[in-house]
């Protein structure tokens, strides 16, 4: 494997929780905090995105496929742009399941955020069933290829991945060390057949139930390179003491 320059990342996806109260509490969290040896993105609901001051990153849970115009309910990545959103959650499962988000709309809404420039964060990651019938690694292939196909190898350069276990999302049964590095690994594996460079480069982000107590061991795991964390991202002190984890 190359040299690569990766640095750690973890994104807070606030799902449809927080209020104005969050954000100031959050800001400030942050605000005091010297976090020099990694990213962090908070991804709160639309309506927050205006709260933030500039010092903190920002990412958008959704994106529209379409630049604008009759798409009631919908937000467009020029309106990300307004608001200095840099990344876009892309293919959460959450979306996938409750808005059947297929892999070619996934496909579709990544190479909308890459044409603004901006960072998708490109969800994927296998049921419970799928875990247990051992096929998980087909699943999550299957899932990497669609947006392969439609955007290529080149552009996985402006990517940032997250392997995301539905099992684990929410449930408190985060995978273990062990077996998010073994996917991580399979995932940069999948993308070293195309292109060593881009696979030693890209940053892959664990998620599923990360919290202040597990994320030091799952961010030191040799492909582990951060994470995307939905319940633990709701309390400022506890979001912090992952983003230590992943500062070391
Ligand atoms: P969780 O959510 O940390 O609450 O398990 C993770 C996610 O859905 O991104």
């Amino acid at each position: 494997m190359q040299t690569n320059s990766r640095r750690q990342l973890v994104a807070g996806n606030w799902k449809m929780n927080g209020d104005k109260a969050l954000v100031e509490q959050m800001q400030k969290q942050l605000a005091g905090a010297s976090l020099k040896n990694m990213d962090v993105v908070i991804c709160p609901p639309f309506p927050y995105l205006g709260l933030f001051d500039s010092r903190v990153k920002l990412g958008s849970q959704n994106i529209s496929e379409f630049d604008s115009g009759a798409h009631t309910g919908e937000i467009s990545i020029a309106m990300l742009h307004e608001f200095n959103c840099e990344y876009v959650i892309v293919g959460h499962s959450e979306r996938r399941a409750d808005n059947n988000e297929s892999d070619e709309l996934v496909a579709k809404k990544v190479e909308q955020v890459l044409k603004a420039n901006l960072t998708p964060i490109l969800c994927v990651g296998e049921p419970e069933n799928v875990r247990e019938d051992g096929t998980f690694f087909d699943y999550i292939a299957a899932q990497l290829d669609a947006v392969l196909s439609k955007v290529g190898i080149n552009q996985f350069s402006k990517i940032v991945l997250a392997y995301e276990p539905i099992w684990a999302i929410g449930t408190g049964k985060t995978a273990s060390p062990a077996q998010a590095q073994e996917v991580h690994a399979f995932i940069r594996g999948c993308l070293v057949k195309q292109d060593d460079n881009i696979a030693a480069n890209i940053v892959i982000l664990y998620g599923g139930s990360v919290k202040g107590n597990n994320a030091q061991e799952l961010f030191s795991q040799a492909d582990v390179d951060g994470g995307l964390i939905g319940g633990a991202s709701l309390n400022p002190e506890d979001f912090l003491s992952i983003c230590q984890a992943a500062n070391q």
